[in-house]
């Protein structure tokens, strides 16, 4: 009679063991975050209201406008609204990155065959699969955080962005700060693009090594002798690879894998795939650090826990554990597009320098902290970033994980930004 009774007590103890390897896991990767970051946040309670709330970014003003006739969407055969969608929302085209493995909702369609393209500025990302019923959006919602809407391939007079929460099954977990938010991983996959589970970093971001990332993407441009996942689907490539490790490295061409006629680039950019990687994660940390906030404030009234956060967010604002560069990297089109936005300084200085040779900025402060997001975080909390920030940047603060940031960095990002930014504080202006 005992073994019964045992086996559901094993079984038990065995799953407790699996999700502690799992927690492990996840700590192990999120190690750089803060303690409890992988944590899922109670975001449909009153004070976030994140599913009622209606949102305020770039799509649903489109929306909007397409409603009143301001605006129309024009439905094209090869591409259906992709074109026009990226127009309206000014989206480059040249931000093309592909994804081959099988990881997201549509994931029936995407294949190294048929790539799924992902298409983003600062604070709108566009998923597209040629021939498939829906294209997909995020935004960076600036008090809301990632919010999801899809919108159908068929002739409209008025299309419309539908709003859903179907995507946060996905989208909102430990893979996105505990909140919702976007998603980024390197998994190597078959010939099909199925993703062998036991070879993934489950998220990639800045501080990821260049060896590690990409498993699952096409990546074009130049990185010299630097290896890594990209363009390899199934076995024999990867046993190719390990015996000459730039096999299907370089490239700038990707016919060979696919039809590339059918998306509006024959790219995907390893630029843009850089920059994506970082801003993906800042995105959810400024999410995470508004809520964060905004809990606490209305729970307390004062930020005082939230500044261990804070830290740990200053640090990846400030690129202090960005995986480094080893040889030059150079992309396509992308580079220009991006720096081109600005803002510049009297020096022609813009946080969206690219530098490509060590590391992926030149004054490595995000250009986030322009963003609507960074801007709608409540008073309290960033009038704490801005005095941290002060401090790190003039050496007041002299804790030793800002110790990699150069005098030299230091001083041209605070010129930049006392001249750039918007709000900051009297004392930043003296
Ligand atoms: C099965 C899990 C899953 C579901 C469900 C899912 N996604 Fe994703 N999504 C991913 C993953 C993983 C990525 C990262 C890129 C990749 O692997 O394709 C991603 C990336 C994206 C991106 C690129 C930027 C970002 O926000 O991460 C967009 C846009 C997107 N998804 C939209 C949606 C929308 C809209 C829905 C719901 C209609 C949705 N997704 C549902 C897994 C999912």
């Amino acid at each position: 009679m005992q073994t019964p009774k045992l086996n559901p007590a094993i079984m038990t103890l065995r799953s407790v063991i699996f999700s502690f390897a799992l927690l492990l896991g996840g700590l192990a990767r999120g190690q750089n975050d803060f303690q409890g970051s992988t944590h899922l946040m109670p975001f449909d309670e009153e004070t976030i209201n994140y599913n009622k709330a209606k949102p305020n970014d770039p799509v649903t003003q489109l929306q909007d406008a397409v409603e009143k006739g301001d605006r129309t969407l024009k439905f094209e055969s090869e591409h259906g609204y992709l074109d026009s969608v990226l127009k309206e929302l000014g989206i480059a085209k040249s931000s093309q990155v592909l994804v081959f493995s099988k990881t997201s909702f549509q994931r029936e369609r995407i294949s190294p065959h048929s790539p799924r393209a992902l298409y983003f500025n600062d604070d709108v990302y566009v998923g597209f699969i040629p021939g498939a019923p829906l294209m997909e959006f995020s935004t960076a919602e600036p008090r809301l955080g990632g919010v999801f809407y899809t919108l159908e391939q068929t002739i409209e007079s008025k299309p419309k962005f539908a709003r859903t929460d179907q995507c946060l099954e996905c989208h909102a977990s430990a893979k996105s700060m505990g909140v919702p938010g976007h998603l980024l991983r390197s998994f190597k996959t078959d010939s099909t693009g199925v993703v062998e589970l036991d070879s993934g970093i489950s998220e990639v971001n800045h501080r990821t090594p260049i060896e590690e990332r990409w498993g699952g993407w096409f990546v074009t441009g130049q990185h010299g002798s630097q290896v890594h996942r990209g363009n390899l689907f199934g076995k024999t490539a990867f046993a190719k690879q390990e015996k000459s490790p730039n096999y299907l490295g370089n490239l700038s061409d990707l016919s060979r894998f696919f039809d590339v006629k059918r998306y509006p680039e024959n790219s995907s950019d390893i630029v843009a795939l850089m920059v994506l990687e970082h801003q993906i994660h800042m995105h959810n940390f400024i999410t995470r650090l508004n809520y964060e906030s905004v809990v606490q404030l209305s729970r307390y009234g004062h930020i005082n826990y939230v500044t261990n956060i804070a830290n740990s967010f200053l640090k990846y604002l400030l690129f202090t554990e960005e995986a480094p560069i080893k040889s030059d990297i150079t992309g396509g089109a992308f580079s220009k597009d991006f720096e081109s936005r600005g803002p510049r300084d009297s020096k022609g200085r813009s946080l969206r320098d690219l530098d490509l040779q060590t590391r992926l900025f030149k004054y490595p402060c995000s250009y986030l902290i322009y963003s609507k997001s960074f801007e709608a975080l409540p008073d309290k909390i960033q009038e704490h970033i801005y005095k941290r920030l002060w401090d790190i940047l003039t050496g007041k603060d002299e804790l030793p994980e800002f110790s990699r940031i150069s005098a030299k960095s230091r001083r041209a990002i605070l010129e930049i930004l006392a001249e750039t930014k918007q709000g900051l504080p009297a004392y930043w202006k003296r």
